[in-house]
């Protein structure tokens, strides 16, 4: 099972100060240092986090897989076919959420969605649908013409005892679903140190795709470290100048 880093949340911290750093490509260095088989970004529409010139460094530099987080928009359909990550994930897009809410609505945006996948395989990327582990939204994605879908484990993430249970039950069958019907099938979205394991169980997912838990981890097992290393410096500094 590969596991895909999202450093988007990288990407934040350096806009909050709109500066330098951190900078994304050395945390997806870094990433794949410590096992990382791939790396996720999204481009958002409004930039909030990753921007074009990332993606065009990691597209440079990641040896690993480069997975493209986006809308299916024209603007975002001409970025991929220029840039040319490994692979592109389709996600519904809102400019007022703090993340992606849920699934693709296939119902609705199923002619647009399949125009995107024809116009990215043209241009020779895999692309990926992120759909809600429902068996409707995985029959759906396979007439679309996708390769893979990423079956969306937020609800499981954020439920607790019996509901968590019908939560994974649920994603268990869509993973099911999808295999049987020859997708791709990866799984993402609220995953974290705790959670992860019932996910890893499921037979069939070819890969994971997690970020926050594990950009919110590095800040914290880091924080020691950097301190020592700002303390060693003031101190180093201090002594040289008396
Ligand atoms: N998969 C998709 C499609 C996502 O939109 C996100 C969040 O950007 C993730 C996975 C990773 O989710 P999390 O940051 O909660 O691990």
């Amino acid at each position: 099972m590969i596991l895909g880093v999202n450093i988007d949340h990288v990407a934040t911290l350096r806009e909050a100060r709109k500066g330098v750093e951190p900078e994304p490509l050395m945390a997806a260095t870094l990433a794949l240092l410590g096992g990382a088989d791939g790396i996720t970004v999204h481009l958002r529409e409004d930039r909030r986090h990753i921007r074009d010139r990332d993606l065009k460094l990691l597209r440079e530099m990641v040896p690993g897989e480069l997975n493209l987080e986006m809308a299916a928009t024209e603007e975002m359909i001409r970025v991929a076919l220029s840039v040319k990550p490994d692979m592109v994930t389709l996600v519904p897009e809102k400019r007022q959420e703090l993340t992606t809410e849920g699934g693709l609505d296939l119902v609705s945006q199923k002619e647009r969605i399949s125009g995107a996948i024809m116009k990215l395989r043209k241009g020779g990327m895999p692309a990926s649908l992120f759909i809600n582990p429902s068996v409707m939204d995985v029959d759906l994605a396979k007439t679309t013409g996708a390769d893979m879908v990423e079956i969306h484990t937020g609800r499981y993430a954020n439920a607790r005892g019996k509901k968590q249970k019908e939560e994974l039950f649920k994603v268990i069958e869509a993973v099911k679903i999808a295999v049987r019907g020859g997708l791709g099938v990866n799984a993402g979205h609220g995953l974290d140190y705790f959670n992860v394991k019932a996910i890893t169980r499921i037979e069939g997912i070819r890969g994971l795709y997690i970020g926050h838990s594990i950009v919110s981890r590095a800040v914290l097992v880091g924080m020691e470290r950097a301190v020592r290393e700002m303390k060693e410096l003031v101190n180093r500094a201090a002594r040289q100048a008396g």
